[in-house]
């Protein structure tokens, strides 16, 4: 697995080594084999940026499992972008490479950068949307065009936005409670939502089922404005309504790449994921799901923030 530490990759990592699987993970940190030290997990220490240095240490797997992340939180500057794009085709080559060498599938993780307009529900034979940050992924697109046409055996997955006790999420949630967060402009728009346990199940499904060739829309059943998201994550936090923040003031604090995907107005349908993989979500809404999330993070109970 690539990216097994992070904030839905060590979820899925727990999954499946709880469904009795033997899980490699490949990581930046010599730190891991620690962290994950009651678990039978194979470390792997190596860079996704530089794959000569270990791709002959990798054994032969059944599937691999991409989930890397190349961004950091916060604003996305020119050059910024530009190194975004340069990893995130480099991270799908590395992930393309491993898999044409094992000889498995190779699940890969996009997201869900349609555009729907009022009424309309994309599914999975849309064409996404590159536009601002979601640009970054234009080489890689071509890059997983051109294996799928080769033959390779890929799936693809696509998350709307991952919430829940850690990762970026919880950058958001700390920025509320020092009251440093808003809605941005009106926040009519829609953006799909899903809850990392749900979307670790999906993955953990797609392993064990392997359907080829598919890609996958992993999303909750509720479509949700920016605005009803936050006000309420809000309410769940026990705060006053978020203010409107101006979007002039919106694009000095996030940049142009971010405030553009922000801005994209995106209603899915998970029908395939539900019907294909008998995907079943434990948090069908933002509603139960945000209040879960909020609770874990206020009892403190969270044992993993964002991986390890
Ligand atoms: N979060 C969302 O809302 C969202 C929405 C749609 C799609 N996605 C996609 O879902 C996936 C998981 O997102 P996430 O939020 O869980 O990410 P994350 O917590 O930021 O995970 C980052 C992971 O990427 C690994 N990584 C980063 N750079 C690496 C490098 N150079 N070499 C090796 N590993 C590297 C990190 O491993 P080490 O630090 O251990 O090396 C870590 O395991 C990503 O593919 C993301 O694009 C996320």
């Amino acid at each position: 697995m690539l990216g097994g530490t992070g904030f839905l990759g060590s979820r899925i990592v727990s999954r499946l080594s709880s469904h009795g699987h033997e899980v490699t993970i490949l990581t930046r940190r010599t730190d891991a084999a620690e962290y994950f030290r009651n678990r039978s997990i194979e470390i792997i220490v190596g860079d996704l940026m530089e794959p000569d240095a270990f791709i002959d240490n990798i054994s032969s797997q059944d599937c691999v499992i991409s989930v890397a992340m190349p961004l950091e939180f916060g604003r996305i500057s020119k050059s910024k972008f530009a190194q975004i794009k340069q990893r995130t085709t480099k991270f799908v080559s590395t992930a393309l490479t491993i898999g044409k060498k094992l000889d498995c599938p190779t699940i890969l993780t996009l997201g869900t950068a349609y555009s729907t307009k009022q009424g309309q529900v994309a599914d999975e034979s849309w064409p996404l949307v590159r536009t601002g940050l979601t640009k970054a992924g234009e080489e890689a697109d071509v890059l997983i065009a051109r294996a799928k046409k080769e033959g390779q055996p890929l799936i693809i997955m696509l998350p709307g936005q991952i919430y829940g006790p850690g990762g970026q999420f919880l950058k958001m949630y700390e920025m509320m409670k020092n009251g440093r967060s808003g809605v941005f402009g009106r926040g009519d728009n829609h953006i799909p939502r899903v809850h990392v346990d749900d979307c670790a199940q999906a993955f953990v499904l797609a392993v064990e089922k392997q359907p080829v060739s598919e890609s996958f829309i992993i999303a909750d059943d509720t479509p949700c404005t920016t605005r009803e998201f936050t006000e309420h994550m809000a309410e769940c936090m026990g705060l006053p309504k978020p203010r409107t923040i101006p979007m002039f003031i919106a694009r000095i604090v996030l940049g142009g790449f971010l405030l553009s995907i922000m801005q994209i107005d995106c209603v899915v349908t998970n029908e395939k994921a539900k019907r294909e993989l008998d995907w079943e979500l434990e948090y069908p809404s933002y509603k139960e799901g945000l209040k879960a999330t909020i609770e874990n993070l206020h009892e403190g109970t969270v044992l993993n923030q964002s991986g390890p």
